[in-house]
């Protein structure tokens, strides 16, 4: 009985120590701020200049949606034909990078985002992606991405077609992922729960600012529900490379996530994330956080992630658009059948794009 005591008296000294360890803060250096390592405390700066400077005061808007996509056109190159992933090449080597067509429409992102890697003391393959996960912090929903440092500067321009594009086959993109950073096909179905903060403004160029979900400012599963009604529309000319009809007026569809929400391989995944919030933060945030150090040495980089602001939580649940039903539904999964929700009151409605600052 003594002994029993004794014991769980030492577990509790142990993990009170360990919880001292892990919660224990460093002072910076301007008097304001903690940090869980001294390293990370320039970042502060960095983080308060971008959230009121680049994300117009903390909103999950077209920049925010720009950086995300930044962290992936970045991390993306690299594979078997060179390389150096998450190194900021697409910064340095901007005027190579951005000519890929694969990258229409980045160099906006990578111009708004030079003057601040210009201004703080950082590497630009570090601030492209504290930048996306700051960025990302301001959407309702979304998961607090993990954030390491110490990426240092890129050697050389990645190589043209890294960047998958929305008129590849299905076997085309989960090739190219494996190929990048052995990403499996669940992982890669989990990356694309970016599409639901995002719009395209470049696959129809007359109607910039399209979303691909009728609620592009909320990391919800919208995008997952919506890619699987029949598509029945263009929202604009139609007959762009890419493009797929979308089952609502001022809503884009890309044909990789048509077909991506439809393959055997990837529709069961697809399908999983209807409805289930949860499951998209843990799975996109675990994968963001591979794709954010593809080509680093993990080693020698520091976890800065409690510099990643807290997300607002997002507590609604998915529904089917106004007008529409299961009965719009293209079932691709073949094993489950696709969750019960109910529909938005109300006629047809149009989504609107989404504002360009
Ligand atoms: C199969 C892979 C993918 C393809 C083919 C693809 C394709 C595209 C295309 C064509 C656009 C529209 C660009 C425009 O016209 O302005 C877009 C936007 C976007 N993509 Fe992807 N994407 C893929 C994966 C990803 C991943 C892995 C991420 C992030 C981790 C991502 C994040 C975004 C975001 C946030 C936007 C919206 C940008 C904005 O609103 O300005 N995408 N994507």
């Amino acid at each position: 009985m003594a002994f029993k005591a004794l014991a769980a008296f030492f577990s509790i000294a142990a993990l009170q120590v360990a919880n001292a360890a892990i919660t224990r803060r460093v002072a910076c250096p301007d008097g304001v701020n903690t940090a869980t390592n001294a390293a990370c405390c320039s970042l502060f700066a960095v983080r308060d200049d971008i959230q009121q400077n680049l994300f117009d005061g903390g909103e999950c808007g077209e920049e925010t949606h720009e950086s995300l996509r930044l962290t992936f056109h970045d991390a993306i190159g690299i594979g078997s034909n060179g390389g150096g992933g998450a190194d900021g090449s697409i910064i340095v080597f901007e005027s190579i990078e951005t000519n890929f067509h694969a990258n229409i429409g980045v160099d906006e992102i990578v111009d708004a985002q030079k003057p601040f890697v210009a201004k703080h003391n950082i590497t630009p393959g570090d601030f492209i992606q504290f930048a996306g996960a700051v960025g990302f912090s301001n959407c309702p929903g979304a998961p607090r991405l993990e954030f390491l440092f110490g990426r240092p500067p890129p050697i050389a321009a990645a190589p043209d077609l890294t960047v998958p594009e929305p008129f590849d086959t299905v076997d085309s993109i989960l090739a190219r992922f494996v190929d990048a950073g052995n990403f499996s096909p669940q992982e890669v179905v989990a990356l694309l729960s970016s599409h639901s903060v995002a719009a395209a403004d470049h696959v129809d160029p007359t109607i910039p600012g399209t979303p691909f979900d009728s609620t592009p400012f909320v990391f919800d599963s919208q995008f997952f529900v919506e890619t699987q009604l029949r598509g029945t529309l263009f929202p604009g000319t139609g007959g762009n490379q890419g493009e797929v009809e979308s089952p609502l007026q001022g809503e884009i569809r890309l044909q990789s996530d048509s077909e991506l929400a439809r393959d055997s391989r990837t529709a069961c995944e697809w399908q999983s994330f209807v409805n289930n919030v949860p499951k998209m933060q843990i799975d996109f945030k675990a994968a963001m956080a591979k794709l954010a150090v593809l080509g680093q040495n993990v080693n020698n980089m520091v976890d800065c992630s409690d510099l990643i602001p807290e997300p607002p939580t997002f507590s609604g649940t998915a529904t089917f658009p106004a007008g529409l039903n299961n009965g719009d539904i293209e079932q691709a999964c073949a094993t489950t059948p696709f969750p019960t929700l109910s529909t938005d009151p109300g006629p047809a409605t149009s989504v609107a794009p989404v504002p360009g600052s």
